[in-house]
């Protein structure tokens, strides 16, 4: 009788152990082991299961590789294109992470959709090809080359490429699949493992590209998030508030392109619409200025983002004053009211601090600081900024007005939205004169900001 491998792997990291353990040695996780049936006894789960098609592989000289080798693949989406750092690399893996309901099917039905001239595989572990169907026919656009399959066994789905000999793959998602070789449940760790790598495999063997969808875990990590990060060539992650209508998809690894790449989407009733610009949807409407408001020039990667950050502070009724925010982290909120009050001499120890950025969006630019000072400034004196009216620089902890990196990309993004005042940090480097019609506030601590803003 086969005899039955066990195994315990970290849910964080999966790191493997033949025993349980409380802290991963490898992530430093606590009480993150599960244990797994991985295999029997004299199944290889390196085994190539494409062997048929696959290219013997031998080692080539630097200077005789082809530089047609990676030509792109472009969809229509401008912003799929560019996280991806131009386009889709043959032979290349790409893992689309987000939680559920986010739209991820949606936007690689979509490309799929898109590429007409190519030949596509939708792999479906979750739903059936009449599901997909319907979706297809909100989204509203026609294509003959593009496969639906609904599968769940890698091996089954290995077959089909061979007979169908698809240019692009996805697979919908990496968590509903599973593979012969290993015994346990498809979505657990050593399974999610295993076909990932199956899949890698096939897309540098046949040089087709593959694209996972990942769900992630409750922490907001791709399933363990250094667990596929390393098989695949490529991460991103769509993300977004659902009570919203925009998502982000931002790049965390690419092996092809810069890391800091940030694609905006509208979900519409019919699919989801690319934003061009991003600042216009999250400043919504500034006819009336309010106390509280600020508005702040960032960056997300490479692009500027103009945000709106709103502040409450009122009396605390209970001993301890409540420090919370949306958007923001809590911690660096804590210490811009510690540089506040020991800096700027405001009472704040027995206030409550609410702090929020409209949209639902996430940021952790540091040239957010000015501006979350600035909205606490005002809600504090319950007097308002006028709505005209940028932020972007760093607080240092002892009061300083720090710079920022790309400070021209950022007053420009402000200029084009009409702004016509903005602040910024004196420490940055000479602008060009004349550049901007923007009245450019130039400051060096924080008590010179209270003069030029009431
Ligand atoms: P879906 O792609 O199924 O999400 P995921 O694969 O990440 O779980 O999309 C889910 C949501 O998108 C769903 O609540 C309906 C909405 N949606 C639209 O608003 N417009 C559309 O055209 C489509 C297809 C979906
Ligand atoms: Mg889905």
């Amino acid at each position: 009788m086969a005899k039955i491998k066990k195994a315990f792997f970290c849910t964080n990291c999966g790191n493997e152990s033949t025993k349980w353990i409380g802290r991963c040695p490898g992530c430093n996780e606590w009480n993150t082991y599960v244990e797994e049936i991985i295999s029997k006894e004299n199944s290889n789960p390196n085994q190539s299961t494409f062997k048929d098609f696959s290219v013997k592989t031998k080692p080539v000289k630097l200077t005789e590789v082809k530089q047609n080798d990676i030509s792109r693949f472009y969809s229509d989406d401008p912003e799929f294109n560019r996280v991806l750092g131009g386009g889709i690399v043959p032979g290349s893996i790409v893992l689309i992470g987000g939680e559920p309901g986010i739209g991820k099917s949606t936007l690689l039905l979509q490309i799929a959709l898109s590429l007409k001239d190519l030949k596509i595989l939708y792999v479906s572990g979750e739903e059936s090809v009449e599901q997909i169907k319907m979706r297809a026919d909100r989204i509203n656009v026609k294509n003959d080359s593009l496969y639906l399959y609904s599968e769940t066994c890698t091996q089954t789905i290995f077959e089909q490429v061979k007979a169908i000999e698809p240019n692009l793959i996805i697979i919908d998602s990496v968590q509903t699949v599973y593979s012969q070789h290993i015994l346990s449940a498809s979505g657990s760790i050593s399974q999610v493992r295993e076909c990932a790598g199956e899949f890698q495999r096939l897309a540098k063997e046949t040089n087709i590209p593959v694209i996972l969808i990942g769900h992630i875990n409750k922490e907001g990590e791709i399933a363990g998030p250094k667990l596929l990060e390393h098989i695949v060539d490529t991460v991103l992650q769509f993300e977004g508030d659902r009570n919203y209508t925009h998502r982000l998809l931002r790049t965390i690894k690419n092996r092809f392109g810069s890391a800091l790449e940030l694609g905006v989407y509208e979900m519409k009733s019919h699919g989801l619409q690319p934003v061009i610009n991003p600042s216009d949807i999250l400043l919504g409407n500034r006819d009336e200025a309010l106390s509280g408001v600020a508005i702040a020039s960032t960056m997300e990667g490479m692009r500027p983002l103009m945000i709106e950050v709103q502040a409450l502070v009122a009396n605390a009724v209970y001993g301890n004053p409540q420090r919370s925010s949306i958007g923001f982290d809590t911690r660096r909120l804590n210490m811009l009211l510690a540089i506040l009050e020991k800096r700027g001499g405001f009472q704040l120890s027995n206030k409550d601090v609410f702090l929020n950025l409209a949209g639902g969006i996430k940021v952790s630019d540091p040239a957010l600081d000015l501006a979350v000072l600035a909205a606490i400034i005002s809600s504090y004196k319950d007097e308002e900024i006028s709505n005209n009216t940028a932020f972007c620089a760093e607080v240092g902890l002892s009061g300083e007005i720090r710079a920022v990196s790309r400070i021209e990309q950022r007053i420009a993004e402000a200029e084009k939205l009409g702004f016509d005042k903005i602040f910024i940090s004196r420490y940055n480097a000479k602008l060009p004169k004349n550049k901007f019609s923007i009245k450019i506030v130039e400051v060096g601590k924080i008590s010179e900001i209270y003069g030029d803003l009431f």
